[in-house]
C-alpha cells in the first residue's frame, strides 16, 4: 500500500508535526511505500501532486492556527482538490493529525472538521483525526521513547489511527491532552515565551503588549 505522510508545518523537520508523523511512520513502514511531503513551500510541485493522488492513504499532520489550518495547506488542498477532479478512478482514505498550542486536544475539533469538509467535496474517504494539545511539548520531548512517560497517551491514539490506516476504516476523531500536569505545562510554556522574547531583545511586559 503507497501511503503519504504530508507535513503541513511551516517549521518542516524541527515541528511537532513532523515528531507525529515519525511515530506514525514507525508503525506503517514495514511491507508499505511511504512517501514524505512537506506542504508550506509555495505549492505542490506536478511530480508532487502526481505522487500524492496515486496514494491510497493520506495522512496530513499540522499545526492549529488560528481555531483553523495554515493558509498554506488550504492552498495545497485546492490543488488536490483540482488534481483528483482530473483523475479517474478510486481516491485515497484520508486521516489528520492535528496539534496546538493549548493543552486540551480538543481544541482541534474545527480544524478536523474542515478536512472532513474537504474531503466531501474533493471526493476521498475521511477515516479519522487525532486532535492533540501540547504540540509545543512534543516537541521538547521528542528524544522520549514512543509508548513511554508524557508520549504514552499520542502513541496510543496513533496506534489506532495506524490500524485503521492499514484496514483502510473510518472511526471517530480522537482527542489527547499531554500525560502531563496542565499547571506545569502553562509553567513550562510561559516560562519558554519569557526566555524566546529576551533572547529577541525585547522585554517580558512586551509579551501583554496590545498590537
Ligand atoms: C499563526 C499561529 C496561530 C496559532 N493559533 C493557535 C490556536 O488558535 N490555538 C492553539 O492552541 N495554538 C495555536 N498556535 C500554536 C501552534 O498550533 C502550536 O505551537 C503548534 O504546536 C505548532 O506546531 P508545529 O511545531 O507542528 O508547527 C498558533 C501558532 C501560530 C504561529
Amino acid at each position: 500500500m503507497k501511503i503519504a505522510l504530508i507535513n503541513g508545518s511551516p517549521r518542516h523537520k524541527d515541528s511537532a508535526s513532523a515528531v507525529i508523523l515519525q511515530m506514525l511512520k514507525r508503525m506503517l513502514a514495514e511491507e508499505n511505500e511511504i512517501l514524505e511531503l512537506y506542504c508550506a513551500t509555495p505549492a505542490f510541485a506536478e511530480h508532487d501532486l502526481k505522487q500524492i493522488t496515486s496514494c491510497d492513504r493520506l495522512v496530513f499532520s499540522f499545526p492549529l492556527y488560528v481555531d483553523a489550518i495554515p493558509s498554506h495547506l488550504l492552498r495545497c488542498l485546492s490543488q488536490l482538490e483540482e488534481a483528483y477532479s482530473a483523475k479517474a478512478g478510486s481516491k485515497p482514505a484520508v486521516y489528520a493529525l492535528v496539534n496546538c498550542g493549548f493543552y486540551e486536544g480538543s481544541q482541534n475539533s474545527v480544524a478536523l472538521d474542515i478536512i472532513k469538509n474537504w474531503c466531501h467535496k474533493a471526493g476521498p474517504t475521511y477515516g479519522q483525526g487525532i486532535g492533540m494539545g501540547g504540540g509545543g511539548m512534543l516537541l521538547a520531548i521528542s528524544g522520549v521513547p514512543d509508548d513511554k512517560g508524557p508520549k504514552r497517551i499520542v502513541y496510543e491514539a496513533i496506534k489506532t489511527m495506524a490500524n485503521n490506516i492499514l484496514a483502510g476504516a473510518s472511526a471517530d476523531n480522537l482527542f489527547v491532552s499531554p500525560g502531563f500536569p496542565r499547571f506545569a505545562y502553562k509553567l513550562s510554556a510561559e516560562f519558554g515565551w519569557r526566555k524566546a522574547i529576551k533572547e529577541n531583545g525585547l522585554k517580558v511586559k512586551d509579551l501583554s503588549r496590545r498590537m
